[in-house]
């Protein structure tokens, strides 16, 4: 139980992003790091409360939170995090917050992976079995059209977690190589905060670049903790809210999907 003293620390926070329900008409969340303590998201229960009522209060009915998974930084079996669930679905009880929580992960494209992937060891959701992968800040991992391949013919379907963030795509003119990651059957999942400027200018105009172009097929918040809500809230007033709207969002497809295992 949360003490009171918990809660005022917090009030004056809460009164800077007023509850706006139904704001996110997507209702779906398919990217955070909710979990405590699995990788750099939430430290604690009492901040994943905090960003879990933020998200309701917003219209969010279904959460998917998904912990980073890699070889050399959160090394993350499927068990642990399946574990770490119970805890925060307790808390969704205990407080009777109006949404439900799911876990999948956001996949390196690693060794790990691979052999995860050969193993049939990951946590996809949705009757697609979407795959959340990110692939490294420096460089797009070598073999990544083999990589989309394998995952395919494994029965899951890839979903690249924040295109617009990778800077190598930046100077792809014409983004060619974004073009034809979609044309090999690879979804894009926005990062709500690329629109509020969190990561930069031009990771800011790479976003809208892909909403003109129609290839937002998922939105995520990947918050990953609770002083994330005062950036998130900037999205409501932006004109990026009419062309989300016009996206092929697949988010609230999730809200009467059957998870496939
Ligand atoms: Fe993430």
């Amino acid at each position: 139980m949360l003490t009171e003293s918990f809660w005022q620390r917090f009030i004056p926070f809460r009164k800077a992003a007023p509850a706006k329900q139904d704001t996110c008409f997507w209702q779906v969340d398919i990217h955070s790091h909710l979990l405590p303590d699995l990788d750099d998201g939430v430290n604690s229960l009492e901040e994943t409360l905090i960003c879990l009522k933020q998200l309701a209060d917003w219209g969010i009915h279904k959460v998917v939170t998904t912990p980073h998974v890699s070889r050399d930084w959160y090394p993350n079996g499927t068990s642990t995090i399946q574990e770490s669930l119970t805890a925060v679905q307790d808390l969704i009880i205990e407080h009777e917050l109006p949404l439900t929580i799911e876990v999948a992960a956001e996949y390196l494209l690693d060794d790990f992976f691979m052999e995860s992937l050969n193993k049939g060891d990951l946590l996809a959701f949705g009757e697609k079995r979407y795959l959340l992968i990110e692939t490294g800040w420096s460089a797009p991992p070598f073999g990544l059209d083999d990589m989309i391949f394998r995952i395919q013919t494994h029965g899951y379907t890839p979903v690249l977690a924040h295109p617009e963030r990778y800077k190598y795509y930046h100077a792809d003119k014409d983004k060619p190589t974004l073009g034809h990651l979609r044309e090999a059957g690879c979804l894009f999942q926005l990062n709500w905060m690329s629109l509020c400027g969190r990561y930069g200018s031009q990771v800011e105009k790479q976003a809208r670049y892909l909403l003109q172009n129609a290839w937002v097929d998922f939105i995520g918040s990947d918050m990953h903790r609770s002083k994330d809500i005062s950036t998130m809230t900037r999205l409501f007033n932006s004109a990026d809210i009419k062309l989300l709207e016009e996206q092929p969002l697949l988010n609230m497809s999730l809200l009467t999907d059957v998870k496939q295992p």
